[in-house]
């Protein structure tokens, strides 16, 4: 089965291998075995690229067991002066450093420079000491993806203030439970934001959530200029209220432990963890990892699409690429609006040269034919980078010959807002890339696969992904609860941090993460990753997505139910069932010959595109009891229609 899979994409595509990059090869293998062997002194040397007011003597002080993790701890420095001061001090304040593309597409494209970026953090740290935030404060962000997005966590780290950014997309439920989950005594909010020409009332909402919780004041930004309710003594506007604030408000010195963010993120059970990351460490892995991954070069533009409501927003909208200096894109719309060639149509306006997006954005689009991205000029791309789920080779294989025209590589980056940044991707002009497999681990990085027992596990295998020692951008507790954090992480396997996830590793030492064990389906005692037959579904021509879970069954253990969505214009047909199930056995072999195919108009999603698998579990289970929380689905009304197809099995 898997010698079947192997055989389809082992193969390593290597273009612009020796361009000039960052690193080559050799170097990787070098400095790979340096960050390894000795990573005290590599991590010093790589914290030498950002300023400090006290540079670190003590780089890494860390222990799995018990659970304590802390990295440049006598060190002292701001990470706002890192990502944008410096640069306005180096003479670099003309340099634009975002250029915001709104959702309308009648609406003018913004170019903020460094020094401009300056200014708008100083008015806003200020405002926010006008309000009362002091050091270690929480701050809640309510944001449009925006570039006062951006300003607003800046504002909070010039100032030591711990933010805590929710996607604009959440409910104010769920907002009001991260407010109070925090403590937070502060909101900073948009009036609304616009996606796909929809306005989001972000304001209303925070008002709807703030029934449930008190705090002492809510910044509200205008953007959209929606209507909105006002309440004295608890809201400001932002424009009026930070009129008479000065231009000075100067970096507070952090220590490098101090909290940075407080970032949301659901798990297997209970109620969203709050991960916390301090700065020192934090500021050091994004930099780097930025750097090499995205080998950026001055005058380049970069486009990552996250929002600043996930940690890929954090690390790769704002720290980043802010630390290293680039320009880039920020884009408040949505992939789909006002057609599907959005995202192309934007990099060839602004000649975007590195594009980082998630591969449920690729299988959208890629839906959709060709056409709309032969529509526009892609000849600027030379790096192509995706995160946020496996991917499968026949969305990559679109991703890079059509998008890309088999000219950029592509960044296959695996990590987890745990992780802080980026840990196991390929590097541009260092490695050749296998479609599907994210690549070698990143500097320090120390993966290791074990089985169920812990058992180590060498060589060309599979198993469920550690990583054995620290590294500086990791999370350093859950927030408020550090038991939870010893729980979820680092009790599984004694003495390591489990990810969560599955993973293989071939004899070239690439690593192929297959999805979160609790995906694994076991049908008949045999293990199978249901990323695996999501990929032969998919690579079926008129198959747009797919998703599997297990299911109990009464001989096997567990059976295979596929939820499919199909090409636009496609019809459902008993003859395509049978053709989809033929597909399967013939790609991967009887064995995972699925037992339900269920053909749906849409699968469940969250805003950010994640398939939501625990409903699909259930619906295939028969269990519509159990549905659990269905509100941070894009569509909820989704559901329904599962379940009617469900029914109708
Ligand atoms: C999955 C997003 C395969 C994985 C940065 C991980 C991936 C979870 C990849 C973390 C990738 C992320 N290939 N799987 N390139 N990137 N994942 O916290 O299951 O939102 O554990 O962080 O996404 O999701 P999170």
């Amino acid at each position: 089965m898997s010698d079947n899979v192997s055989k389809n994409v082992a193969k390593i595509i290597s273009p612009r291998i020796n361009e000039p990059t960052h690193v080559t090869s050799s170097q990787y293998d070098k400095l790979y075995a340096q960050s390894i062997n000795d990573p005290d002194a590599f991590w010093a040397e790589q914290a030498k690229n950002l300023n400090w007011y006290k540079m670190p003597t003590k780089i890494s002080n860390w222990s799995y067991d018990p659970v304590s993790i802390k990295w440049f701890e006598d060190g002292v420095m701001n990470i706002c002066h890192n990502a944008v001061d410096r640069h306005v001090e180096a003479g670099k304040g003309d340099v634009v450093a975002m250029i915001f593309e709104p959702d309308d597409t009648q609406g003018e494209a913004r170019h903020i420079t460094y020094g401009q970026l300056l200014s708008d953090i100083i008015k806003m740290a200020g405002t926010l000491k006008k309000m009362g935030v002091k050091k270690g404060d929480r701050v809640t962000i309510y944001m449009p993806m925006i570039v006062e997005g951006a300003v607003a966590m800046l504002a909070c780290a010039r100032i030591g203030a711990i933010h805590s950014v929710v996607f604009g997309g959440f409910s104010p439920d769920a907002l009001a439970g991260r407010i109070k989950d925090c403590q937070s005594r502060f909101v900073i909010c948009g009036d609304g934001g616009w996606r796909g020409g929809k306005s989001v009332p972000l304001k209303a909402n925070v008002d709807a959530a703030l029934k449930q919780v008190d705090v002492d004041g809510v910044l509200v930004i205008k953007h959209s200029c929606i209507d909105i309710d006002m309440q004295d003594g608890r809201d400001y506007d932002y424009d009026e209220y930070s009129a008479d604030v000065g231009d000075i408000c100067p970096c507070e010195p952090m220590n490098a432990e101090d909290p940075l963010f407080i970032l949301y993120t659901s798990g297997s059970t209970g109620s969203p963890k709050g991960v916390l990351h301090s700065i020192g460490g934090y500021a050091t892995w994004v930099a780097a990892t930025f750097k090499y991954i995205f080998d950026y070069k001055a005058g380049e533009i970069f486009w990552c699409t996250a929002d600043i409501g996930w940690v890929t927003g954090h690390s790769y909208v704002v720290y980043g690429p802010l630390i290293n200096g680039a320009s880039q894109v920020i884009f408040e719309g949505v992939p789909n609006h006002p057609d599907f060639g959005r995202f192309w149509q934007i990099i060839a306006k602004h000649r975007v040269n590195i594009f980082y997006t998630a591969p449920t954005a690729i299988r959208a689009l890629m839906r959709e034919g060709d056409a709309p991205v032969k529509a526009h000029d892609r000849s600027s791309l030379r790096l192509l980078g995706t995160v946020g789920e496996p991917i499968n080779p026949e969305a990559w294989r679109w991703y890079f010959d059509v998008v890309g025209e088999g000219k950029s590589p592509i960044v296959d980056t695996w990590w987890q807002t745990e992780t802080g940044g980026v840990m196991i991707s390929t590097l541009p002009g260092a490695h050749g890339m296998k479609p599907g497999s994210a690549g070698k681990p990143f500097f320090g990085i120390k993966p290791q696969l074990v089985d169920n027992e812990g058992n180590i596990l060498d060589g060309a295998t599979s198993g469920n992904l550690c990583i054995t020692d620290s590294w500086p951008g990791q999370a350093r507790t859950v927030y408020g609860d550090h038991e939870r954090f010893i729980q979820t992480y680092f009790s599984t396997y004694k003495g390591k941090y489990f990810t969560g996830d599955g993973c293989r590793r071939d004899e070239d030492e690439y690593y192929w993460i297959t999805g979160r064990v609790d995906d694994v389906i076991n049908v008949s005692g045999h293990r199978m990753g249901t990323a695996e037959i999501e990929s032969a579904l998919v690579s079926h021509p008129l198959v747009a997505e797919a998703a599997v879970v297990g299911y109990p069954h009464d001989i096997k253990g567990q059976g295979i139910y596929c939820y499919v969505t199909l090409n636009a214009g496609e019809q459902h047909s008993d003859e395509l069932v049978a053709q989809l199930r033929a597909h399967v056995r013939q790609e991967i072999g009887p064995i995972a010959t699925p037992e339900h195919l269920h053909v749906t108009p849409a699968l469940p999603k969250t805003r950010s595109g994640k398939i939501m698998r625990r409903i699909l579990r259930k619906i295939a289970e028969n269990d519509f009891a159990a549905l659990g929380d269905i509100s941070t689905l894009a569509d909820p009304s989704v559901v329904d229609s599962l379940i009617e197809g469900r029914l109708n099995k």
